[in-house]
């Protein structure tokens, strides 16, 4: 990728892989992508797929798989104990990460089933760089409390810190010294943290994290579901692992934890889950959540066709040619929207592109969920499928009252490897003319609001009728153009 040279100096993302199977999209007509919104409940995440330009949703179990990938899944040894495609999966990742034991499991979130299960009593505190949606569920439901100690930069939007997702040592020193090591469950590192914008851990700081829980005897959960990017932004940020080879980087990781575990959604592109441990009685203990919740231990809930694209997939992730494309994209779209003026979070991290409704949307308070009302602004202004990561992604206080996010987002997932720069450019270009137009975008209301995770489920409505409003200008100034 690097030896890639334009004759312009220009940055051009430069796909290493050539398309051999394709899906037709359809780009409705602007009137109806905004019926389509409205039927929706104006929730991204209710629109058909059949609806959809593209889907820029996620990057969880819709990247494109190699030819590697799909020839691997024939191969695969269907049975219900002993499967010969676990043990060819286990020792894949006990190759990679240098682990004792593999648990499988269906996805990533039911690998924190088991973890919270085993590890939180009710009252204990976990400690972690950021928290994602799923795992403070699991942690809550469990009765434990989720501390978010990030660094300073994590939460800013704009910023030149290139491993934005460190913890604060400081605040983690504190907050032992608070709590005291017995009423802490663990500390927990999220690659490529999420709800931050996909933004990476320094190997630097994974080390230190390791060094104060080895010494206090607290564990260490390392989450590898972004790995993948994680690793591209350590050898492109870190000098000291320019020349390391990514497999060695993986290892360093998996020497400094004592838990990891992943979704196969994202690492490895394929879909299924696992938790790698070292210690025996912890091994034995989730051992049994997993038999009891996602299946046998030699399938953990995953079909084995998919066990064995994983097992290539994590092979290929071990290739920076592989993960680097997701970064790059996400980064030529971000400079896109800059060069236009709107507000991405930066530096550029993997996942996705993620635009700061909080300054785009100034004008619709944050109890009108502005993100959520800009994902479903993007949709009518593009025919883009894109999430909601604010105040609509939280949980509401105990007692009922609205926890407003500290970052309000509209995530444009990147895909790994699905769609070309052209389709990239198109984006970028409605969502600048949204960006010109943003004075139309109002905010949105519940009319149907679950309990837990409401942003899956939840249905809402628009205040005002600014979404035809936003149609009609749309029609003024593209013509007959979709
Ligand atoms: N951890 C991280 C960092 C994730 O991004 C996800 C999923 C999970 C755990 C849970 O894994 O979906 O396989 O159960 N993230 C998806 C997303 C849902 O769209 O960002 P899962």
């Amino acid at each position: 990728m690097s030896n890639v040279k334009f004759m312009s100096g220009e940055n051009i993302p430069l796909e290493m892989h050539k398309v051999r199977m394709v899906q037709k999209v359809n780009l409705l007509p602007v009137e109806e992508r905004l019926k389509c919104i409205k039927e929706a409940g104006f929730n991204t995440f209710l629109l058909n797929n059949r609806d959809i330009f593209m889907d820029m949703l996620t990057d969880s179990g819709v990247n494109a798989m190699s030819q590697e990938q799909y020839a691997a899944m024939m191969n695969a040894d269907d049975s219900y104990a002993g499967s010969e495609t676990y043990y060819r999966l286990e020792a894949v990742l006990k190759d990679i990460f240098a682990m004792e034991y593999f648990l499988p499991a269906h996805q990533g979130r039911a690998c924190e089933n088991i973890i919270a299960r085993s590890l939180i009593k009710p009252g204990m505190v976990t400690i972690m760089n950021y928290h994602f949606t799923t795992t403070k569920a699991h942690i809550t439901l469990n009765g434990g409390i989720v501390e978010e100690i990030v660094s300073d930069e994590g939460l800013k939007i704009t910023s030149d810190a290139p491993f934005k997702g460190d913890i604060d040592i400081n605040k983690l020193k504190k907050s032992i010294a608070l709590h005291g090591k017995d009423k802490i469950a663990f500390v927990r590192i999220e690659a490529g943290t999420n709800l931050i914008g996909g933004q990476p851990v320094s190997m630097d700081n994974v080390r230190e994290v390791s060094k104060i829980c080895r010494n206090e005897g607290i564990r260490l959960v390392y989450d590898a579901s972004l790995l993948g990017d994680n690793l591209y932004f350590i050898k492109k940020r870190d000098e000291k692992y320019k020349d390391v080879d990514i497999k060695s980087i993986t290892r360093e990781i998996a020497s400094l934890v004592d838990v990891l575990y992943f979704s196969a959604r994202k690492l490895g592109s394929a879909r299924g889950g696992g938790i790698l441990i070292n210690d025996k009685d912890l091994y034995m203990n989730m051992r049994e959540f997993v038999t009891l919740y996602e299946g046998f231990l030699t399938y953990g809930g995953m079909s084995v066709r998919e066990m064995e694209a994983l097992a290539v997939g994590l092979v290929e992730t071990m290739d920076m040619e592989v993960i680097n494309q997701t970064p790059i994209i996400v980064e030529a779209l971000c400079n896109e929207l800059l060069a236009k003026g709107v507000p991405v979070v930066t530096p550029p991290g993997g996942l996705g592109c993620h635009v700061d409704a909080m300054q785009f949307c100034s004008h619709v308070p944050q109890a009108e969920y502005k993100a959520g009302a800009l994902a479903s602004a993007i949709f009518i202004a593009s025919g883009v499928r894109c999430m909601e990561r604010g105040t609509l992604s939280e949980q509401r206080n105990a007692d009922g009252s609205e926890r407003y996010a500290e970052m309000e987002l509209a995530r444009i997932a990147v895909p790994r490897r699905v769609f070309t720069l052209s389709q990239v450019k198109y984006t970028a270009d409605r969502i600048s003319w949204l960006y010109k137009n943003r004075e139309i975008i109002g905010g949105l209301r519940f009319v149907e609001e679950p309990k837990m995770l409401r942003f899956f489920f939840g249905r809402l409505e628009s205040i005002g009728n600014w979404p035809d409003i936003l149609a009609t200008q749309f029609r003024k100034d593209f013509g007959e153009s979709l």
